[in-house]
């Protein structure tokens, strides 16, 4: 058995870095507030690395997906001193450090930016990406911003537009331009010599658009966006070629990792980004694989899909939350059964085949919070209430304790706490035996023991009944069985027969199972029930 890198057989953790903990009471969280943190990471969860959202320079009008200094630290999380030697506590511990990096573009307060809108003849005017308009008050084509409306926006003082593929404070950096592409290869080096050990790509199919700026062809949805083909204006293969550059770079350095938000709901589209044979990201996101509905079937399939597709040297990576979704615990349904169903998932989350990533707080149960329209930061959830509310319920403060502030602040928190936080939180669950967290950490447990669930195959059982998912994972002559009861009733019998083998020892039970009578059929699972056993392969038992 070949040793697997980290980044394939380990655990991800999101940190979305405003909410975790504020180490010095002015609401946000912070870096030292994540320090304060890293024994509840090592001890009480053991995952194997941290992405930490943007932490760069910004005036987080986007979270810090709006960067105005790529060589330094934002003061409201911290100092450089404070970022290193986070670095270093997380290295101590095993605990591998992921940076999110914004390349697309820039905040429009960056001084790139400035520089660039003062005049035309400006030498970083071709740093951004400005056209003329196609006559006096249109702009040069019919793009539209993933927000909302056109993707270009009027610079009165230099009578011309420049692109933006989000929102218009976030002005798109011309990649075709090799000064800006030395640059962004430059910072991203800066921080892979600081020791960091990957990256979290946004937006990265976004970097080049169609040079002649061509519009798209014409297609249905139910915003602006989705009425376009996006043909011209993402996944262009100079793209890909700039990943293929990235990760050239980054190989460089020892045992380093990319993941890739490669910004599509086709799961094709982005697994062009894993390469051949995995020679461009490590991980690129399977975000159709987070937008599945509830139900046994709907991921049955999409995990069928990724395993007939992704690429023999590549490596799948799964997730249900981040700071862009609802959270699951409300979007799989809510009401008394939401945290059944969220154990559930975290079963299958934590035990396919592929790299999971947690996102802070799904473990202990947070919902998605109604933060009222006056506590609004997101410029999404400003725009499009209350038809879109935006992702601000995804991103209220982690729920530590019952102290007021949740145990996140002692000052006033930036987005209000979940009124569910006295019930709901890191200290009382802590001692629940039944509670979500004591879940989540029997199975971060239960997968750090067996070497089938971290880096085994994947088969998939057929012939189950409605409602369950079942597959088998198996590793060096051993086998780890995972039953999933989607459904909150009791299933039809199962017939396990010709894969149990005879002597079976249940691993994880939500219902307390002591055994399963291997080799027979007509087991019953209950509503939201999991099950995993162990037992040896049948082909090993037979030597
Ligand atoms: C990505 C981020 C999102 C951000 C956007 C613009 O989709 O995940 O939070 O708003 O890029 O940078």
């Amino acid at each position: 058995m070949t040793a697997m890198p980290w980044w394939k057989s380990g655990v991800i953790y999101q940190i979305a870095v405003s909410s975790f903990a504020d180490s010095d009471g002015d609401g946000r969280g912070d870096l030292r507030g994540i320090i304060g943190k890293l024994d509840y990471l090592s001890d009480t969860l053991g995952v194997d690395a941290v992405w930490l959202t943007p932490v760069n320079t910004s005036p987080l009008q986007d979270f810090g997906y709006d960067v105005a200094d790529y060589y330094a630290v934002d003061p409201r999380f911290g100092t450089m001193a404070d970022f290193d030697e986070l670095l270093g506590e997380c290295h101590a511990r095993g605990i591998r450090v992921i940076m999110d990096m914004v390349l697309n573009h820039t905040s429009e307060q960056h001084p790139w930016f400035a520089e660039s809108r003062s005049s035309r003849d400006n030498p970083k005017r071709d740093w951004y990406v400005w056209r003329d308009g196609r006559r006096p008050g249109r702009p040069p084509n019919r793009w539209v911003a993933m927000v909302e409306g056109s993707a270009w926006e009027f610079d009165a003082a230099s009578g011309q537009y420049y692109y933006h593929a989000f929102l218009p404070f976030q002005p798109d950096l011309n990649w075709r331009n090799p000064a800006v592409r030395n640059e962004m290869l430059r910072v991203v080096e800066f921080w892979l010599e600081k020791g960091v050990d990957g990256f979290r790509l946004d937006l990265i199919n976004f970097l080049f658009e169609d040079e002649a700026c061509r519009d798209n062809p014409r297609s249905f949805g139910w915003r602006p966006y989705f009425w376009q083909k996006h043909v011209r204006d993402r996944s262009l293969p100079e793209s890909l070629e700039t990943a293929r550059a990235l990760r050239r770079l980054t190989d460089r350095f020892e045992d380093r990792a990319m993941l890739g938000e490669v910004c599509t709901d086709d799961p094709a589209e982005a697994l062009a980004y894993a390469g051949d044979g995995g020679d461009t990201l490590h991980l690129p996101f399977y975000l159709d694989f987070a937008l599945r509905p509830w139900g046994a079937k709907p991921f049955r399939d999409a995990v069928a899909w990724m395993e007939g597709h992704v690429p023999s040297g590549g490596w799948p990576c799964y997730y249900l939350n981040n700071h862009d979704l609802k959270r699951t615990f409300t979007r799989f349904g809510g009401g008394s059964d939401a945290d059944l169903r969220v154990k559930v998932a975290a079963a299958m989350l934590l035990t396919l085949r592929g790299t999971p990533i947690l996102y802070y707080g799904e473990e202990i149960g947070m919902r998605q919070s109604a933060v009222p329209r006056g506590a609004l930061d997101d410029p999404v959830g400003k725009r499009y209430w209350p038809l879109e509310k935006g992702r601000d319920g995804s991103r209220t403060p982690m729920q530590w304790s019952a102290d007021p502030g949740a145990g996140f602040t002692t000052g006033t928190p930036w987005l209000p706490v979940d009124p569910s936080y006295p019930y709901w939180n890191v200290e009382g669950e802590r001692e629940d035996p039944d509670s979500v967290l004591n879940w989540y950490r029997a199975l971060l447990g239960l997968r750090r023991k067996h070497l089938a669930l971290q880096t085994g195959t994947y088969r998939a059982l057929d012939s189950m009944p409605r409602g369950v998912f079942g597959y088998v994972r198996e590793a060096d002559g051993r086998t780890v069985t995972v039953l999933l009861n989607f459904r909150g009733r009791t299933s039809e019998p199962l017939r396990l027969a010709e894969h149990a083998a005879s002597s079976t020892e249940v691993l994880l039970s939500s219902r307390r199972r002591k055994r399963v009578a291997g080799g027979r059929d007509g087991l019953r699972l209950a509503p939201y029930e999991v099950l995993v056993f162990g037992a040896t392969a049948p082909d090993e038992a037979q030597r």
